[in-house]
């Protein structure tokens, strides 16, 4: 019965959504932003180019979603106090409450009403991003180097008798987790069940696809998530140790600490963004090679070349394709007006590709010289691990080369992911030699 009602439901919901695309496509001349289009999945880049010439903002009924496609603009709402992460503060959080609530979700219930320093404003941004701030400092990720490279090579060991294997379970996957988990000082052991937990997560956020049973894996995952940290974390208060979650214990500035579930956020804060996110970068980036021969054969012979490429890959194949802000009161901005709480969705990806920003935008170019992207972010919300994340990566396309100088693709054409956040391959199939 309840299969039946949810099947009905999904039905009613694609319906409503083919309508809303309808109605864009006859309000903006035959153009409609489609998230669901295999088109869109495979290439979301010239979607984004049609949004930025047609409108500084460009309002998509679909999504309910105002979107900035062009640099000044992304750039400006990430850093204008005018913009809110915060959605506690607005309508949409109602909705969110009542969700959460109906479906007996009192953990993540508790945890939206005390959010990690993502979705949060300032003060209480500024005064937590200080505190988390002590245990990311570059000296300390800059010392990790040799024991990410000795990671990255444990790894690649485990496909020494394979001729063929698949770089993102091989390496892409598991490196970007075992170094924040020990980071955070988690035990080895666990190692699997929280990655499961990370990936699960994200079939709620930015899914395109999302089914009734994938939401459900994903709020399970964040439960679980949660009551993990708050296992370690008091198992750790009296003896907090000198990783990471060790100095998030006893960080203090002028008097202050995180409180303990401030400390939860934090957690699955760094370990949601501190893997998903490398792994696409390093997926992202070798796919990317792979269709640029040339470029591939130049990079493998010149490893100094390898941070200007990554700046490059990151522009343009971005992990994060978007975030989002909120008007923070009634608004005029970019010359029209706006209510409290509406919401943009930030484009990172589309920003990258703006040609005032970059010339020649479309083309994937290692060599490129003042390489413009907000790929993490931009003001007082920009990524924190950046560094953690370039070092890896870094690393990864030293090693791999080094060990695979001949490596190629098996499947040119891999799948990209159903996700319009994240973007990335769940498989990329390679042939060692
Ligand atoms: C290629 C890898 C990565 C990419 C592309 C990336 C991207 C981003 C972006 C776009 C934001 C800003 C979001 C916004 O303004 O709404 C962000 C914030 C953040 N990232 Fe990353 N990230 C990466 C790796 C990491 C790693 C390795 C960590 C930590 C281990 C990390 C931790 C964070 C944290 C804590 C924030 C929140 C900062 C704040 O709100 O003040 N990220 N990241």
């Amino acid at each position: 019965m309840k299969n039946n009602f949810i099947k009905i439901r999904n039905y009613l919901y694609l319906k409503a959504f083919k309508f809303l695309i309808g109605f864009e496509r006859f309000s903006n001349n035959g153009f409609a932003l489609n998230i669901l289009s295999t088109d869109f999945i495979d290439d979301p880049y010239s979607t984004y180019s049609s949004m930025r010439s047609k409108k500084k903002i460009y309002y998509s009924s679909s999504t309910f979603l105002h979107w900035v496609t062009n640099m000044e603009y992304v750039q400006d709402m990430l850093r204008n106090k005018d913009f809110s992460v915060d959605d506690r503060k607005y309508s949409i959080a109602k909705r969110r409450r009542k969700e959460l609530i109906k479906d007996g979700r009192e953990i993540m219930l508790d945890q939206f009403d005390n959010p990690s320093i993502l979705k949060l404003d300032p003060p209480d941004h500024s005064r937590i991003r200080k505190l988390v701030s002590y245990g990311f400092t570059n000296r300390y990720i800059s010392s990790l180097e040799s024991e990410i490279k000795k990671t990255i090579n444990e790894c690649l060991d485990k496909t020494h008798d394979e001729s063929s294997f698949d770089l993102i379970d091989a390496l892409a996957k598991p490196l970007p987790a075992i170094v924040i988990a020990k980071m955070m000082g988690l035990p080895n052991e666990d190692l699997n069940q929280f990655q499961k937990w990370s990936e699960d997560l994200l079939l709620e956020v930015g899914g395109i696809t999302s089914s009734e049973i994938q939401r459900k894996k994903a709020r399970d995952a964040y439960e679980e998530l949660i009551r993990y940290f708050e296992r370690i974390i008091l198992e750790r208060k009296d003896n907090p140790g000198d990783d990471f979650i060790g100095k998030l214990i006893q960080a203090e500035e002028e008097g202050d600490k995180l409180n303990v579930k401030e400390m939860f956020g934090t957690c699955l804060l760094l370990l949601v963004a501190g893997h998903e996110t490398t792994t696409r970068l390093i997926g992202n980036g070798l796919f990317t090679l792979f269709k640029h021969p040339e470029q591939f054969n130049h990079l493998k012979n010149n490893f100094d070349l390898i941070p200007n490429a990554i700046e490059e890959m990151l522009r343009f194949e971005p992990p994060v394709h978007a975030t989002v802000r909120f008007a923070h009161d009634d608004m005029i901005y970019a010359g029209k007006k706006f209510k409290r709480g509406t919401a943009f969705a930030i484009s990172i990806a589309g920003a990258n590709r703006d040609p005032l920003a970059n010339k020649n935008p479309n083309e994937f170019d290692i060599t490129r010289e003042n390489i413009k992207h907000v790929s993490f972010g931009y003001g007082p919300h920009m990524c924190i691990g950046a560094h953690l994340a370039r070092i890896e990566t870094k690393l990864a396309f030293e090693t791999m080369f080094d060990r695979f100088p001949d490596m190629k693709l098996i499947d040119k054409n891999p799948e990209w992911g159903k996700n319009f956040i994240f973007r990335g391959f769940d498989h990329l199939e390679i042939k060692a030699n």
